[in-house]
């Protein structure tokens, strides 16, 4: 005869979910510490621009770098995205030191290395080597009267 040693539930399990905050992004986004730039979006030459690049410092202390990405080349437009300046290829910046993160159509976020392209409104990677795979998104919040915008650490990191 064999017996079968009894599996209790592990004490681990919870019968009744863990409860969170309404929005989970709450902590994230007053906790000052997630702030890695802040960047004005008023300046009259800037009309056009439909990227800004910056530096920081990454959850582990290392610089990185960073680019917010108007998703429209209309100068009105407000919605923006900001990713991590990282290709998920080799892990090398897109812009491979140009400062040119857009393709020729203006609608594609381009690596220089290998020529990747990524959606600029979710970052996925839709052509080349890393094809399914995301850039490292950044929380983007715009001020009030829309002229800059705060980017925070803890976006999320896509996995394809
Ligand atoms: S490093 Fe970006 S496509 Fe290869």
């Amino acid at each position: 005869m064999i017996f079968w040693p009894v599996i209790s539930t592990p004490s681990w399990t919870r019968s009744t979910p863990i409860s969170r905050p309404s929005d989970c992004r709450t902590s994230a986004m007053t906790n000052p510490s997630n702030i890695v730039a802040t960047i004005a979006l008023d300046a009259p030459a800037r009309a056009d621009q439909r990227v800004w690049a910056f530096d920081y410092v990454d959850g582990f202390g290392r610089p990185a770098s960073g680019i917010l990405v108007r998703l429209s080349g209309d100068a009105e437009a407000t919605e923006y995205r900001a990713y991590r300046n990282l290709c998920p290829h080799w892990s090398m910046p897109l812009d491979g030191g140009t400062g040119e993160f857009l393709d020729d159509s203006g609608h594609l976020i381009q690596c220089k290395m290998h020529g990747a392209r990524f959606e600029i409104d979710t970052g996925e990677c839709i052509l080349g080597p890393c094809d399914g795979e995301y850039l490292e998104e950044l929380r983007v919040e715009l001020s009030a009267d829309g002229t800059s915008a705060t980017i925070r650490r803890g976006g999320g990191l896509r996995l394809g």
